[in-house]
């Protein structure tokens, strides 16, 4: 197995919306993930995010679970809602003093906060008057942005602009699955778009504010023609471009791919991709497998998902457990985009917990998962990959979207009956990795 310099940053992520609850306390205004949730049919078992993990209030022991893992940093995320309950103007101050005790908890425990400022959780106040279909909304963004640095930016060296705009913009605006439940191209093309602007517009306002380590986060995943033949490989490409590089061109090249040009005219302005081109001090990559697609004229774009083939492993979600996703990611990022520096921002799985009569998990499975893609990312390292920190997915069994509270992505089981959290395999297997800089073989169930 690899090793990593003592420099490399070993990390846990969240996002506010998954773990805090406390949804209505404090001032906090509604996200669209507050209304998303409460209509009929949209979430697994009809959950809400409304108490999480409670992290609104646990959060101290949420702190001393970080110290005890010995991460570098940890990686959570702002509710825009709760510092500006009507996504613009008036402040709440209350909600900005949850997130100054969060740091100072962080920073008295020895881990760096990494902030990211947007998971998806737009308030509910600019979704009615547009949200992201609306172009001011990539303004108010940068002037929350601002805000939010003004506030903790004493305290924090890192900003993470936006956790997955091209994943917000394809499961919210083109599939409907996630808030705010949309369908069509050309929402799913002015969200991108709007998304790719607040990124670069929010960039713009922090760079001129202070001197903090900036960057924003891409889901990125290679996409592999499930069967032979040119139509395949014409529709993969395709694929890819609404999956990844709606969002990895503009941010990187300062252009879109050709496929999605014509879709685009409508909402590009002259002027708009040279706020969208920058050069980041590094680039957020969340990984978790690969796509198999195939031409298929009946499905939207014409291009189908195939999923997992024959015989692979699967985690919870049924995606498939492929690490080699991770080393051919990199080395794309290395060989077509300049090779910039990358933080794996989220990797990680979910897996079907069985906890014993203690509570205890012996999730060999998920340890299995994690030694395996850091495997990859030590090869994509030795081949010249500029990759800086690995951070997990998740701390906590968290709000897992769509899907709810069925699907555990934690190191940390929580029972959400009690709030109780313990501690599973996997956590002892990463804290030794981490002390080590280097991925320890097996598991001590
Ligand atoms: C990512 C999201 C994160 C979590 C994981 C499983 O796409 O950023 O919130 O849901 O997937």
């Amino acid at each position: 197995m690899g090793s990593f310099p003592e420099e490399f940053v070993w990390g846990v992520s969240t996002s506010a919306y998954q773990i805090e609850g406390a949804a209505r306390e404090d001032g906090r205004g509604e996200s669209i993930w507050d209304t998303f949730s409460r209509e009929e049919g949209r979430i697994a078992g009809g959950d809400t995010g409304d108490v999480a993990c409670d992290h609104y209030h646990r959060y101290g022991r949420d702190i001393e679970l970080l110290k005890q893992l010995g991460v570098d940093a940890y990686r959570f995320s702002i509710s825009w809602p709760r510092v500006l309950p009507e996504g613009k103007g008036r402040v709440n101050r209350k909600g900005l003093d949850f997130y100054d005790r969060l740091v100072d908890g962080l920073l008295e425990a020895g881990v760096a906060p990494w902030v990211c400022l947007y998971h998806w959780d737009l308030p509910q106040a600019l979704e009615d008057s547009g949200g992201w279909l609306d172009r001011d909304t990539a303004w108010y963004f940068a002037d929350y942005a601002e805000t939010v640095a003004d506030s903790l930016g004493d305290r924090v060296d890192r900003f993470l602009l936006m956790n997955e705009p091209n994943v917000h913009a394809l499961l919210g605006y083109l599939l409907g699955i996630h808030a705010p439940g949309r369908h069509s191209i050309g929402e799913f093309a002015a969200a991108a778009h709007h998304l790719n602007l607040a990124t670069g517009l929010g960039y713009e306002r922090l760079r001129h504010m202070g001197d903090w380590q900036l960057g924003t986060i891409l889901n990125l995943e290679p996409v592999h023609a499930g069967r032979e033949g040119d139509e395949h490989e014409e529709v993969s490409s395709l694929f890819d471009a609404f999956r990844n590089r709606v969002c990895l061109d503009p941010l990187l090249k300062g252009e879109y791919p050709a496929q999605l040009a014509p879709m685009l005219e409508a909402v590009v302005r002259d002027g708009d991709m040279q706020q969208i081109r920058r050069e980041m001090d590094f680039l957020g990559l969340n990984l978790y497998g690969r796509s198999r697609v195939i031409l298929d004229p009946g499905s939207l774009v014409g291009v189908r998902e195939l999923g997992p083939p024959e015989g692979a492993q699967r985690t919870d979600m049924g995606w498939e457990v492929y690490p080699q996703a991770m080393y051919e990611q990199l080395l794309e990022l290395r060989d077509k985009y300049g090779n910039p520096p990358v933080v794996i921002t989220e990797n990680g799985a979910a897996f079907e917990d069985r906890p014993d009569a203690t509570g205890h998990v012996a999730d060999t499975e998920r340890t299995a998962y994690l030694a395996a893609y850091l495997e990859q990312v030590a090869r994509a390292r030795e081949a010249g990959a500029d990759v800086r920190g690995y951070f997990a997915w998740s701390l906590l069994d968290n709000f897992e979207w769509a899907e709810g509270y069925g699907k555990r992505f934690g190191l940390v089981r929580v029972d959400f009956e009690t709030q109780e959290r313990i501690p599973k395999a996997s956590f002892h297997w990463y804290r030794e990795t981490i002390a080590r800089n280097e991925p320890v073989a097996g598991s001590r169930g």
